[in-house]
């Protein structure tokens, strides 16, 4: 656990040290769980972005975007339900004066119990060898019982009071903290307040305080901006359920517990579809969301055994089917996409808030109904995150050195293609402009002449561009070049007129598309 801690450190200040991730204001030393992302992260972002949207919209023709705004009218939110449920329970330590998610303070508390029991495991694993009957040791371990029956009961005291049947017990939660003797990080003490829900939602004002200003939300998720679009879609679009709208934007959370780097932000990208569908067959439409989705992750080539479905056992009291996607990260596996069967609610709510009809005239049956969703939910940064997590790796080669690369699936790379001048003379600048110039139009290229050849791989590597080409002697007399592989290393003499078919489909998203039909 330790060693992944330090990986993801790496891979933190490697984000920063090649322009992927900067924290945001950086020169006023930052801004909490807020980030920039630099001249590499913009590119390898907008190759996520362009990934899903082309595999919803190009690859559905019954699926077609949207660009709604970020402020909506306040109504919304009480339709929603966010004004009055989108809340965290939070509790204060009085001596330090800092804030905690109650239910985080708690999981801590489990996972600490299960670090405990792993490490007794591993211990006895290296005392016994490869007699180790790791069933039996946890059986029969004393030690292991007695913190396996804490922790469980723990675990069964913390569901009861999360799921009370009038909302989450509070004060049941403010005994847990007490009894489990949690103390707070910075101070030590015990000194809690009671626990309070509060509001993720970030606030602001529209219009001038004299002409009577109102109370506006920065919207925390993307999805409210579809639904109270389905009308205006549906008509002008004339489309026919089932059908899907959707959209890429920013949302806001004041998340209290800001770690992880950009794992949990207060300022982040949503990628989100609602897909509408006749009422009693969601549920046919659920499996299938699932299907495609875990697909279109898998697909990136990362490894199967690196994802799981997280099925729901608690859902939301409009859901009646919901699923997480959880990917591998260095601290465990860790939701990027959620899967959810929201029946009708959020249209029958906006219907209910606005006064309007919101339904679908079906002209097979002839009858109206208020259509049944299935939403796709998917973090733009946590699939970041997944995607610089795993192709993150200092490779230790041959020849004793280390080399730190990015084996970034090439179609979403930043740069696809390198090229690099030999010397600074005898026409090679030029020759290596010359092959930029024919093939910028079709991948994003850059140019490289400063320091040795060795030094100039070493910072494509650190970048994730999958291909270097290098003009040298010989390139002047027969315009051939060398290609170099950044996952093998290896290189091959080719002809300049053949670079582009040589590369183009390897690093176009086309070729990641293709692979999912
Ligand atoms: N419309 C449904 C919805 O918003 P969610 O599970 O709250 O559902 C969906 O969020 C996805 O948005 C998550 O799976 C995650 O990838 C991303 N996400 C949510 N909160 C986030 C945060 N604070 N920082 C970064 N990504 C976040």
């Amino acid at each position: 656990m330790a060693q992944q801690e330090d990986v993801f450190k790496k891979i933190v200040s490697h984000c920063k040290e090649y322009g992927f991730v900067f924290p945001s204001s950086d020169i006023y030393d930052g801004l909490g769980a807020v980030y920039d992302y630099g001249q590499n992260g913009v590119e390898l972002k907008n190759n996520i972005k362009q990934y899903w949207w082309q595999s919803m919209v190009l690859l559905h023709e019954n699926i077609v975007g949207i660009d709604a705004a970020i402020f909506m009218h306040p109504t919304t939110w009480k339709a929603s339900g966010h004004v009055d449920a989108f809340n965290d329970p939070l509790i204060d330590n009085r001596d330090s004066k800092k804030r905690y998610r109650a239910d985080v303070l708690i999981e801590e508390q489990i996972a600490k119990y299960d670090d405990k029991i792993e490490k007794e495991v591993e211990k006895a694993r290296k005392r016994f060898g490869d007699s180790f009957d790791e069933a039996k040791y946890r059986e029969t371990s004393e030690r292991v019982r007695e913190t396996q029956e804490k922790r469980d009961a723990l675990h069964e005291r913390y569901q009861q009071v999360m799921n009370a049947p009038g909302g989450i017990d509070l004060e049941g939660m403010k005994q847990i903290i007490l009894d489990e003797e949690i103390v707070c990080p910075i101070s030590g003490t015990r000194n809690w307040t009671d626990v309070r829900q509060f509001n993720l939602m970030f606030k602001t004002e529209v219009g001038a305080a004299a002409e009577g200003a109102s109370t506006i939300y920065l919207r925390p998720e993307t999805a409210q901006g579809i639904f109270v679009n389905y009308l205006n879609v549906q008509k002008t679009g004339r489309m026919k359920l089932p059908f899907g709208i959707a959209q890429i934007g920013k949302a806001f959370r004041n998340e209290i517990v800001a770690r992880q780097f950009i794992f949990r932000m207060r300022e982040f990208e949503q990628m989100e579809m609602q897909f509408f569908v006749k009422p009693g067959t969601e549920l046919e439409w659920f499996s299938k969301w699932k299907e495609t989705r875990m697909k279109w992750h898998q697909n990136l080539g990362f490894g199967a055994e690196n994802y799981r479905f997280h099925d729901h056992d608690k859902l939301a009291h409009y859901a009646n089917a919901a699923t997480d996607i959880e990917f591998r990260m260095p601290f465990g596996f860790k939701e990027v996409e959620g899967i959810h069967s929201r029946t009708n609610f959020d249209l029958s709510s906006h219907a209910k808030y606005s006064g309007k009809k919101i339904e679908y005239f079906d002209p097979e049956t002839n009858e109206s109904y208020t259509p049944f969703v299935i939403e796709t939910s998917i973090g733009v940064d946590r699939m970041f995150l997944s995607i610089m997590c795993h192709s993150f790796e200092e490779q230790k080669l041959d020849n004793g050195e280390t080399r730190t690369v990015l084996h970034l699936p090439a179609a979403l790379a930043p740069v696809k293609l390198a090229v690099f001048p030999l010397t600074k003379k005898d026409g090679m600048p030029e020759k290596a402009q010359e092959i930029i110039n024919e093939l910028r139009f079709h991948f994003n290229c850059k140019y490289e002449e400063k320091d040795q050849i060795g030094k100039r791989y070493r910072r494509m590597d650190a970048i994730g561009c999958p291909y270097c080409v290098t003009v040298d002697q010989q390139t002047m007399q027969d315009d051939t070049v060398t290609l170099r592989d950044r996952d093998t290393m290896e290189q091959r003499r080719v002809k300049i007129s053949e670079l582009r078919g040589i590369i183009e489909d390897q690093v176009s998203i086309t070729s990641l598309l293709k692979r999912l039909l």
